[in-house]
């Protein structure tokens, strides 16, 4: 693997600098648990979980280079050795570079909700986008989906609440922040200081 020499490159990679399905441990240099941010954006989320949680890797996945980037600025500023962040589609990093069962928790949050109705097809969150994260995560793994989009939140929550391969759980409890960084991610913090009711939700996998 190319990435680990370069600049930026401990922290932000894209797919040409990959040989095939991702080694958590060559990637991360341990054996412990992985979780994926998928549409990480400027990277509010990876920092924080990274910071906190020490002995969980992540790996930020996120379409648009210069978002990943400026993340992967702030984790190098950090020097997290603990998270990572891959530029490129998330559906080709499913296809492509995730071994099936080697994922503990997949966190979406806000995902683009592609208002105009010619362009939903764009969403990210469909059946098939479900059947990938069923196959990436370990059994018992989480998935954490949140936006403030109430009638994209009930098209997720028909999807996964009937999908044999999920249980739903409760959703997290609204934490109150205590300063301007302690939101899950920029755009609920955005959101939440604009008034909207975030819905979250959680699902776990199971054995099927
Ligand atoms: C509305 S932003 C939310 C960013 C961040 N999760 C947050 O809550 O602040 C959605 C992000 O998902 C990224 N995204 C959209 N489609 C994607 C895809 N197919 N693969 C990876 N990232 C994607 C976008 O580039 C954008 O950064």
């Amino acid at each position: 693997m190319k990435f680990l020499q370069g600049d930026l490159k401990s922290h932000f990679m894209t797919f040409t600098d990959l040989d095939g399905v991702l080694n958590w441990q060559e990637l991360f240099g341990n054996q412990c648990p992985v979780e994926l941010d998928v549409g990480c954006g400027r990277g509010l989320f990876l920092v924080n979980a990274g910071l906190a949680n020490q002995d969980i890797n992540y790996l930020g996945l996120e379409l648009n280079y210069k978002e990943g980037r400026r993340a992967a600025r702030r984790l190098k500023k950090q020097k997290m050795a603990n998270v990572r962040i891959l530029g490129g589609d998330a559906n080709t990093t499913f296809d492509k570079f995730i071994a099936p069962a080697s994922v503990s928790a997949i966190h979406v949050y806000f995902p683009d909700p592609w208002w105009k109705r010619r362009h939903m097809k764009r969403r990210l969150f469909t059946d098939v986008f479900a059947a990938k994260i069923a196959m990436a995560l370990r059994i018992g793994g989480l998935l954490h989906v949140w936006t403030d989009v109430q009638e994209y939140f009930h098209v997720i929550g028909a999807l996964m609440d009937r999908h044999e391969k999920f249980n739903s759980l409760p959703p997290l409890p609204e934490h109150a922040p205590t300063h301007d960084m302690d939101y899950r991610t920029s755009l609920e913090r955005k959101k939440r200081k604009a008034g909207r009711k975030i819905y979250r939700g959680r699902w776990c996998r199971r054995v099927s």
